[in-house]
């Protein structure tokens, strides 16, 4: 067992998920260099299949869903996106869903990608689960959980409308005319890039 082993995003990540109360395989201990977790199983003790390789009614797929977006905002409110997550990261244990695989995990605070890495997650998870359940398809869950968090309001019990609604303060027209004049002059250097022989 190596320090840089010990210090791997991987391995903080699941200390600090599992601290968090997130649904991740118990991390017991390391031994050369492996780290050892909880076997997640099914319903018969063996291992949990990958959602993935799971058919869902509507209803399982709404439930699953909802359960796993509190896991992502127990995450996030934990500081950490997973950033890889999807149908082939969830186990579905007995109990509920399992999240595994972290090595993407990356610091919410301290990441120029986290909120990106955050939406995409939350796509996943809505892509997989709106094929057995296609009211899911018109959510927009990532952005309300991004912006309450942004705003330091997000809690794992926070309530979400699924529907974003854009700041919607006093219209900055200045703003609104750079934009058009920007979007404008990026026009004409198109067409006179257009009109240029190349040499
Ligand atoms: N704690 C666990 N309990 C049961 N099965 C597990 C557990 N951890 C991993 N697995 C199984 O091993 C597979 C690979 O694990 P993981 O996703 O963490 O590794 P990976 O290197 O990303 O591999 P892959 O490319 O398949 O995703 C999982 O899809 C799952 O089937
Ligand atoms: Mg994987």
């Amino acid at each position: 067992m190596t320090e840089a082993i010990w210090q791997s995003a991987e391995v903080d990540a699941l200390y600090r998920l599992a601290a968090a109360g997130v649904r991740v395989p118990t991390p017991h201990n390391f031994l050369e260099g492996v780290l050892l977790m909880d076997l997640v199983t099914d319903a018969n003790g063996d291992a949990a299949p990958r959602l993935n390789d799971v058919m869902f009614s509507p209803e399982d797929a709404h439930r699953h869903h909802a359960s796993l977006l509190k896991e992502v905002m127990r995450m996030l409110c934990a500081g950490i996106v997973h950033g890889d997550l999807s149908e082939f990261n969830v186990l579905l244990a007995e109990d509920g869903p399992v999240i595994i695989d972290l090595p993407q995990a990356v610091d919410a605070a301290g990441n120029n990608h986290a909120r990106r890495m955050l939406l995409r997650d939350v796509e996943n998870l809505r892509n997989f689960f709106g094929q057995f359940a296609p009211a899911l398809l018109g959510t927009h869950y990532g952005d309300e959980i991004w912006q309450l968090y942004e705003r330091g309001l997000l809690r794992p019990e926070t309530e979400l409308t699924g529907t974003f609604v854009r700041e919607s303060g006093p219209v900055d027209l200045g703003n609104v005319m750079r934009e058009v004049n920007d979007a404008r002059e990026e026009e004409a250097a198109r067409r006179l890039r257009m009109q240029t022989p190349r040499q």
